[in-house]
């Protein structure tokens, strides 16, 4: 079952098209992230869904009924927002009751569902304090408070971490993607935060210019993205993107050719993403080598930074602790890489999987990449 269905949504504010054509289907019960850089139009799409923003042209609708053209309250959904929006005169009951208590709810359901949202919540303690005695967790919380006790089928999420410390950001997210698990419902949660997008979601859809680049579980999104875009903004640190050329079957980078692949293009430039584990070092002449020029030591990995010699292109890799030793500035590193791990884009950043190595494929090297 399909909880919401955009067919060919376009959205202007004035002249400016904001969202050219959207089509996306969200699963009934999944946690998707819509994720992508900031002006994107995350937030729109979050909004039309509310019913806080009107489509210009298309149908959105949830759970089979098309609410395109229904009120915001008659959606069976609830938003979460950035800024929390709490009422700040009343307390932590009265803040998570208020929507039922506009919608006229007897008294004793609506205290009901406040102490099982509260439990839920763990606020159980504080349902007497005032928004201003509370830490920004705990606001939060209350916010999402007030969406569980409408018992919405949708529940939107628009940057509900981004005020929080990164210590406090790390807990919610937790709690919230628990919070899925328990209640149950679909759950739509808007970030510009990649690592919110990897470690929370079921499904990620990626955007970008007003337009989902790509909608699948985040394994597929980091390890086989369709587009270089994805690539480049998913994985932290970023992909290594490095011109290659193909003749005839033969990919070299730079003029070193490193394997065949059976292809019928004749000739072109493309480009190889090579995610920072796909490099490491090597102790013979690996394919790719330079200095250097920096090092970020994360306790568990290390990240090095490589300008290659004679080319401008400068490349991450990852290393172990136990290579820590080798890592000094300046110092020479020859590096090698699997070929099966190269993704290949065409010069306009569509991944070309003809183009690629498969463990299955007997691979005819021209050099040694593996070092
Ligand atoms: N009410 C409005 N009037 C005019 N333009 C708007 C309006 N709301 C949004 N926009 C524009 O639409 C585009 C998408 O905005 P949106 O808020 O959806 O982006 P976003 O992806 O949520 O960004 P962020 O990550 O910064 O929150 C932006 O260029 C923005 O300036
Ligand atoms: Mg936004």
């Amino acid at each position: 079952m399909s909880a919401v269905v955009f067919s060919g949504v376009t959205k202007s504010f004035g002249s400016t098209l904001v969202i050219p054509n959207l089509d996306l289907t969200v699963e009934s019960g999944s946690f998707t992230v819509l994720v992508g850089p900031s002006g994107c139009g995350k937030s729109t799409v979050l909004r039309m869904i509310a019913g806080l923003e009107d489509v210009s042209s298309g149908r959105i609708s949830i759970d089979g009924e098309d609410v395109t053209d229904l009120e915001p309250s008659s959606r069976g959904i609830a938003m979460v927002f950035q800024s929390y929006a709490l009422y700040p005169h009343m307390t932590v009951a009265e803040n998570i009751g208020f929507g039922l208590k506009l919608g006229k709810l007897p008294k004793t359901e609506i205290e009901q569902r406040v102490l099982e949202a509260a439990t839920t919540l763990q606020l159980e303690n504080l349902l007497e304090r005032r928004p201003r005695e509370l830490s920004g967790g705990q606001r939060q919380r209350v916010a999402i408070g007030r969406a569980i006790v409408r018992q919405p089928k949708v529940f939107l999420f628009d940057e509900p971490l981004s005020n929080l410390d990164a210590k406090l950001r790390v807990q919610t997210r937790a709690e919230i993607a628990q919070l899925h698990r328990r209640i149950k419902a679909t759950f739509i949660y808007v970030t510009h935060d990649q690592v919110e997008a990897m470690t929370m979601s079921d499904r990620i859809a990626v955007m970008m210019d007003g337009e989902i680049l790509q909608c699948d579980a985040p394994s597929v999104i980091y390890e086989d993205p369709d587009d270089i875009r994805v690539a480049e903004f998913i994985g932290s640190p970023k992909i290594n993107i490095l011109p290659i050329e193909h003749n005839e079957g033969i990919l070299s980078l730079f003029g070193r050719s490193f394997g065949r692949v059976s292809s019928v293009i004749k000739k072109d430039f493309f480009q190889m993403g090579l995610r920072p584990e796909a490099l490491c070092l090597s102790k013979s002449d690996g394919m790719l080598s330079g200095s250097i020029v920096h090092v970020e030591n994360l306790g568990a990995e290390v990240y090095a930074q490589v300008d290659l010699t004679d080319q401008d292109v400068r490349v991450t890799f990852r290393a172990s602790p136990a290579e820590r030793h080798l890592l000094s500035l300046g110092a020479l590193v020859s590096l090698r890489f699997n070929p099966t791990d190269a993704m290949i884009f065409d010069a306009q950043g569509e991944r070309q999987r003809s183009l690629e190595f498969s463990e299955a494929k007997p691979l005819k090297i021209a050099y040694d990449v593996y070092g």
